[in-house]
Parts: C-alpha cells; structure tokens; sequence
C-alpha cells in the first residue's frame, strides 16, 4: 500500500495513531524552551508551518493558546476532513498537501516549523525537496521543531530493519502496515540538516507506538534547529 492511502485508511479506522485531540507532549516541552531562551515572541503574530499535520491538534493548539496564523498541511484527505470537523479557528489553515511538493508560501515567510513524526515517512527524493522547501519559506530568524523515528536504543526499529529493510538507507516496510518508515541517528540529522539549518539541540525521548491494542516501545528524536541564512 502506498504512504498516502494507508493515512487515509487510518484516519477512517485507525491501528496505528492514537485518537487525541491533546497536543504532542514532547512539543510542549519545545515551546518551553523556546521561551525560557527568549529565541521568540511566541505571542507575537507569528506565522507557523505545520507539516504532517494529521488532524491538526498541534496545530490548533498554536492558532488557539498563541494566536498564530497556522498552515497545517497533511496529504491524508481524511485526517484534514477530521481535523477541519474537530478544530475550528480563524487563524487555523487546514489543508490537503504533500510535503513533498512545492509549498505555496513565500519566502521568508514563516517563523516556526514544526515536523512531528511525520517526515520520517519520505523518501530521500521527497526528503531533498522537503528541505529545500522549508529553507525557502523560513524567516532568516526561525526555528524547527522535528520530532522523528529513532534508531539508536530501539530495538523495534533494528528488527523491522533487518527483517523487512527497504531499498533506501535505514528504512524498513512495515510488514503489518505496509508503509515505508526511515529511522535517524544522532549524527545523521548534522548530515542531512546542516547544510539548510543549523541543529542546536537534540534529545532521545522514549514513547509507544501503538499497533493494535498493543504498545511498542519506540524511541524518538527531537531536534530544534535555527534558520541558517542572512
Ligand atoms: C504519525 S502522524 C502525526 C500527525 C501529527 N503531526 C500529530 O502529531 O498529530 C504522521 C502524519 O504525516 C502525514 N504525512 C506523511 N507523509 C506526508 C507527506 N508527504 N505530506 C503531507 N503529510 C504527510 C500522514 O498523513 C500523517 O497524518
């Protein structure tokens, strides 16, 4: 099954992600950070870029607790469906859109980022256009929050690797599901970010993946990162 029509199946019936409406906890403690360095008024008008929205949760929650003008992006017609049902406010923008295409923004245009575990399902040629894209349209003064599919300490991840590998570097098909995941390491995010962004901090946080009505335990990175341009 290809990525796009296993979301859209999961948002209608849904194995995989849980049903909350709650924000991701690992963002809050972001936003946290955020403030208590001064990096941002995050009260000031700010303009944010959610990609992989789902049905928006994170997203709602900036236009709602920081009055953001937000544009949430998700290529599951289902989840904006959902998420336009659930969460209503007028600087929220829920839109279908592939991450991997050209983004309909200016450049310059936007002050925060956020990527919470949804690239890790592009592949390196949609990861190429992803980055060049998000360099593009981030304000010389901006920030990324990516939280993303860890390899280091996830035994899940070494086994869905070695048993069910996809073609490209450290990506597995999941054998149930049918999607095609990419798990990072630590230096890889120097790797891929560094020539767009500059990485200031990491952190490995472990969560559940949920399968089922089971749990795996699954471990995750968080990296903030700063617009690395004049
Ligand atoms: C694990 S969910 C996370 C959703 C949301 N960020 C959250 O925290 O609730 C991953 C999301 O990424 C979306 N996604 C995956 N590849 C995408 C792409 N190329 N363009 C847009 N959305 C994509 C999926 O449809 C799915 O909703």
């Amino acid at each position: 099954m290809d990525n796009e029509k296993f979301w859209d199946s999961e948002y209608v019936d849904s194995r995989l992600i849980t049903q909350s409406v709650k924000p991701q906890k690992d963002f809050f403690r972001f936003l946290a950070w955020m403030k208590k360095n001064n990096n941002m008024d995050l009260y000031g008008n700010i303009s944010v870029l959610d990609l992989g929205c789902g049905v928006g949760r994170n997203a709602y929650y900036m236009a709602g607790q920081y009055s953001a003008e937000v544009f949430a992006w998700d290529f599951s017609e289902q989840a904006i469906t959902k998420g336009k049902k659930l969460f209503q406010h007028k600087k929220l923008k829920l839109e279908k859109r592939d991450m991997m295409k050209t983004f309909p923004l200016e450049d310059n245009s936007i002050d925060l980022i956020l990527d919470i575990t949804a690239s890790n399902a592009l592949n390196e040629k949609g990861r190429a256009n992803y980055l060049k894209e998000m360099y593009r349209v981030l304000k010389p003064t901006g920030y990324i929050y990516l939280r993303t599919l860890a390899k280091e300490g996830d035994k899940n991840a070494k086994c869905l690797i070695k048993h069910f590998s996809g073609k490209e570097y450290d990506t597995y098909i999941h054998p149930e599901l049918g999607i095609t995941e990419r798990v990072f390491s630590g230096p890889d995010f120097k790797q891929i970010y560094e020539p767009y962004f500059t990485v200031i901090r990491m952190l490995r946080k472990s969560g559940y993946q949920r399968f089922g009505k089971q749990n795996y335990k699954r471990n995750y990175w968080n990296v903030y990162l700063k617009a690395k341009k004049k």
